[in-house]
């Protein structure tokens, strides 16, 4: 018999908001905290420019546009058979600062049409409340998460979006990558905390606090947990997941203090976070990173009971690499947006020094699934590389397809293996702006978007050769990578 995934398999893509709309300012959208950044490169940090003053250049004010082009990015999903989209909304679209009492209605129509054009298209949204694009207000007033008055503004706004898009969208992500908190990295893009000396976003680890990282994502951990039991109110037919940044992590050699340490970054990089949303609570070993971190969190009597109450149905999460974790310093580091590791022997990395592991998914799969029992879906996975736009338009991305069909295989066997996974969005898939970079170069897309890193060009849509064939793997759910 032929070879396939599983019937109604969520085949998709997905992207975020602050990297793709664009529209930064339009329809009464205020500034958020991806839209004071100005580019960088792989060596180069972008910058904070408060005042957005305009001697810089901002990538994510126009993004890839999608605020202009939504109808013709749709009409391309459908073409390539998406059933799953999953997407951000911009809170700042709705809330421009996070503090209004009333949302902004323009926002709110924005999302209406785009829903409504979805569900013609026969797509389901799966939307993240959010994707590193707090307001940019919130951080300048309160530090962002820093303050538990967050927890308030957040559940305000979600409550806004899941009643008015009650019927229109069913799957809901609270927080994107919500252990990217657990990293110095983290806490402007997942926390909204920034110190007022920061002017690169990489001197973020000279200023940074463990204490006041934890307690933000503290915070967060509780307002997930509100946000949980407010959706399944509102609507039983509503389904929330957590989202966390998953690295396979191996043990560099068999030396035991490798094999501790390596145990150890599962628990504290892929585990805190999932654990307390899905069980429920915060783990056991959370208060040896408490110790030796020397946070005390503040904690009110009330959070346990809401973590408690508020457990996600699904887990999401994104997948890109995988890294050797080893007790010797003087390894050779592999990259990472948050993590670093060794350099693994046995794999290639992308030219951002990402290292290419599809076996590594396999393996992340099996582990998450043992641990917590309930339906996974991978998010985000994908390759970011730099295409050639040829002058015949075409796009020969076969290094994007090799990369994606190695994982969809692991994937599969990971089904075999037991696993309940319900689908697979990979990332940008209409390319996007870079996170970390701010670089448009970094391409993830079957769609080639024709800008550049200084925001010149077209904005026109190109297939690449990744188009057809993913058009091939949905059509055949899967079967055409299995043969
Ligand atoms: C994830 C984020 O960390 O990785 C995305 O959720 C991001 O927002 C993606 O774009 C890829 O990272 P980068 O830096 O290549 O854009």
């Amino acid at each position: 018999m032929e070879k396939s995934f599983p019937k109604n398999f969520l085949w998709g893509g997905a992207t975020a908001a602050n990297q793709f709309e664009g529209g930064w300012n339009s329809g009464g959208k205020g500034p958020s905290i991806i839209d004071v950044l100005t580019e960088g490169t792989k060596s180069t940090s972008r910058k904070v420019i408060r005042n957005i003053e305009d001697s810089y250049y901002y990538p994510n004010h126009r993004a890839s546009d999608f605020y202009h082009k939504y109808e013709e990015d749709i009409s391309l999903m459908k073409e390539m058979g998406f059933k799953l989209y999953r997407m951000s909304i911009a809170w700042t679209r709705i809330f421009p600062t996070g503090v209004e009492t009333e949302p902004n209605e323009e926002g709110l129509l924005f999302y209406d049409r785009i829903f409504d054009l979805l569900k013609k298209n026969g797509i389901e949204p799966m939307v993240t409340l959010s994707h590193y694009e707090s307001p940019f207000y919130l951080t300048e007033k309160y530090n962002g998460w820093e303050n538990r008055d967050l927890i308030d503004y957040f559940v305000k706004y979600a409550s806004v979006v899941i009643n008015r898009y009650k019927g229109k969208v069913k799957y809901w992500l609270t927080f994107n990558e919500i252990n990217a908190a657990v990293y110095p990295f983290g806490a402007y893009f997942a926390l909204g905390m920034l110190d007022k000396k920061v002017v690169n976003l990489s001197d973020q680890k000279k200023y940074d606090s463990p204490q006041k990282r934890y307690q933000a994502l503290h915070h967060q951990l509780v307002a997930n947990a509100k946000v949980v039991q407010l959706a399944h109110e509102v609507d039983s037919e509503n389904k929330v997941g957590c989202m966390v940044a998953i690295t396979a992590n191996y043990p560099y050699t068999p030396n035991p203090e490798d094999i501790l340490e390596c145990q150890k970054s599962w628990e504290d990089c892929n585990y805190y976070c999932g654990d307390v949303q899905v069980r429920g609570a915060y783990p056991s070993f959370a208060k040896r990173i408490w110790k030796e971190k020397n946070i005390k969190l503040a904690i009110l009597e009330e959070d346990e009971d809401i973590l408690k109450k508020g457990t996600v149905d699904f887990f999401s999460f994104s997948y890109y690499m995988s890294n050797c974790i080893s007790t010797d310093p003087t390894l050779d580091a592999a990259s990472g947006n948050l993590v670093g590791g060794a350099k693994n022997p046995y794999l290639k990395a992308n030219d951002w020094g990402w290292q290419i592991d599809p076996a590594g998914l396999r393996y992340v799969l099996k582990e998450l699934y043992g641990r917590y029992q309930i339906p996974l879906i991978i998010v985000e996975n994908g390759l970011g590389a730099i295409d050639q736009l040829n002058p015949d338009l075409s796009i020969h991305d076969d290094y994007r397809i090799d990369y994606l069909k190695d994982h969809i295989i692991s994937m599969y066997e990971a089904i075999q293996d037991g696993v309940d996974l319900m689908g697979y969005t990979p990332w940008g898939c209409i390319d996007l702006v870079s996170a970390s970079t701010g670089e448009m170069r970094k391409r993830y897309g079957f769609i080639y978007v024709d800008v550049d890193d200084n925001g010149k060009g077209t904005f026109n849509r190109y297939k690449k050769d990744s188009f057809y064939w993913y058009k091939e793997v949905i059509g055949s759910n899967g079967s055409s990578v299995l043969k």
